[in-house]
C-alpha cells in the first residue's frame, strides 16, 4: 500500500522535514491535521476544520484554488502548524483503477508492461495520465496480478496552485481511500477490513488486506442525498432536514428511504464483487467513517443487511490532543480519517 501513488508522490518529491500537514479538502469542510504517533496511538499536534467556500470544490475536485487559499490563509497565519509541508488527496472518484494480469516477465520490465496495458484499457491518452501500479500477488506460473492506478495530470494543477498561493511545500498528492487505509491500518489489526467513507456527495468503499488497498470504488450517493430525501419525505426545508437527519434514527422511523436503499445495495454489490474476485479472502469487519458515518443506526442497519460486524471508526483512547476536550475529539473523529492518514504519510514515505 505504501507504494501506491508513488508516481505522484515522487513527482512532488520534496520531502525533508519529519512532520507533514494532512490537508483534506472536502465538499463540506476542509480538515487539516498534524500528528505524532506512538504505538497504536495518534497524538494531534495541530487541528483545524473550516467550511469549504461555496464553489471552491465541485464534485470532489478543487475548482477554485484562490477561494480556498483565502479561507485557509488565516489558519496558517495563526501558526496552528509547525511545518509548511503538506500532503493532500483527491477524491477516489477521480481515480481510475484496473486489475490486470501480466505474464511472468522480469520485474524491471513491469513498468513498461503496465504502461502498455494502461493505454490499451484506459480511454485517455497516456501522456495525460500519472500512472502507478501495485503488485497484488503472483500466480503459480509467475504471472503478476496488478492493480493499475491512474489519475489525470490536469486534475493536479489546481492543488499545486493552492500550495503556491499558501506558500506550502507539497510533499504528495494521494487518493482519499489510500489515506483512510493508512489511518485504519494503523489502528486495527484485523486481516481484511472494509472501509466505508461517507462524505457529502459520494461514498468510498475500500477493502484492505494486511495493510494493502485491494479494492476501491466510489458510489455517487452521500450525506446530502439523504438530507434531500428527508426534506422531500417530511416536507422540510433543507436546513431543517439536515437537523432532523442528525437527530433521528431514520432506520427506526418507519421511513422508507430510496436513497438509503440504493446506497445499501451499491455497497453490497461492491463487497460482493470483491468477494467473487477474491475467494478465500473474508471481510471480517467493516469500518464506517466520514460525516455520514454519524447517521444514527447506520452501523446496525448495515450489519443486519450484510451479516458482518460493522462499526464506526473508533478513535477513543487512540486519538489524544491537548487542543480539544476528549468529548470534542470524539465528535470530530469521524471527519478526520482522511486528513490523519495524509499526516501519517511521513512514516510510509516512499
Ligand atoms: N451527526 C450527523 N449525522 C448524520 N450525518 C451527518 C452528521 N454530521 C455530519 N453529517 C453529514 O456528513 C456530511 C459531511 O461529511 P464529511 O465532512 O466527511 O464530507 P466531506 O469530506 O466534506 O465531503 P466529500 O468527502 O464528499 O468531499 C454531510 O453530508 C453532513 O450532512
Ligand atoms: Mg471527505
Amino acid at each position: 500500500m505504501k507504494k501506491l501513488m508513488k508516481g505522484i508522490g515522487n513527482w512532488l518529491d520534496n520531502f525533508k522535514e519529519t512532520s507533514v500537514i494532512g490537508l483534506d479538502i472536502g465538499e463540506d469542510t476542509i480538515k487539516l491535521t498534524e500528528v505524532d504517533t506512538g504505538r497504536g496511538r495518534i497524538v494531534l499536534k495541530g487541528l483545524s476544520i473550516v467550511e469549504t467556500p461555496r464553489g471552491g470544490v465541485e464534485d470532489g475536485k478543487l475548482k477554485a484554488p484562490k477561494m480556498v487559499a483565502e479561507i485557509l490563509n488565516p489558519v496558517f497565519e495563526e501558526n496552528n502548524f509547525s511545518t509548511k509541508q503538506v500532503t493532500t488527496a483527491i477524491s477516489g472518484e477521480e481515480v481510475i483503477t484496473r486489475a490486470i494480469e501480466i505474464p511472468n516477465i522480469p520485474k524491471e520490465e513491469l513498468g513498461e508492461a503496465v504502461k502498455w496495458e494502461a493505454s490499451a484499457q484506459i480511454p485517455i491518452p497516456i501522456e495525460e495520465l500519472i500512472l502507478d501500479y501495485e503488485i497484488l500477488g503472483r500466480g503459480e506460473d509467475g504471472s503478476y496480478n496488478i492493480l493499475i492506478i491512474a489519475v489525470k495530470k490536469k486534475l493536479i494543477d489546481n492543488y499545486l496552485k493552492l500550495f503556491e498561493l499558501l506558500k506550502l511545500q507539497g510533499v504528495a498528492i494521494e487518493i482519499e481511500p489510500i489515506a483512510i487505509a493508512r489511518t485504519v491500518g494503523k489502528l486495527y489489526e484485523t486481516d481484511t477490513i472494509g472501509v466505508i467513507d461517507m462524505g457529502t456527495k459520494t461514498t468510498d468503499i475500500s477493502i484492505l488486506h494486511k495493510d494493502q488497498l485491494l479494492f476501491t470504488r466510489t458510489v455517487g450517493i452521500g450525506g446530502i442525498d439523504i438530507t434531500h430525501d428527508v426534506a422531500d419525505s417530511f416536507e422540510l426545508r433543507l436546513e431543517e432536514a439536515e437537523e432532523y437527519k442528525k437527530e433521528n434514527n431514520l432506520f427506526e422511523e418507519g421511513f422508507t428511504s430510496l436513497v438509503l436503499r440504493s446506497l445499501t445495495t451499491d455497497i453490497y454489490r461492491s463487497l460482493d464483487y470483491f468477494q467473487v474476485k477474491n475467494k478465500g479472502v473474508d471481510i471480517k469487519k467493516i469500518i464506517l467513517t466520514g460525516g455520514g458515518s454519524k447517521l444514527l443506526g447506520l452501523d446496525k442497519h448495515l450489519s443486519n443487511e450484510f451479516g458482518v460486524n460493522v462499526e464506526k471508526l473508533d478513535l477513543s483512547n487512540r486519538l489524544t490532543s491537548n487542543l480539544r476536550s476528549e468529548e470534542d475529539l470524539l465528535q470530530l473523529a469521524p471527519f478526520l480519517g482522511v486528513s490523519i492518514g495524509l499526516a501519517l504519510r511521513e512514516e510510509g514515505i516512499v
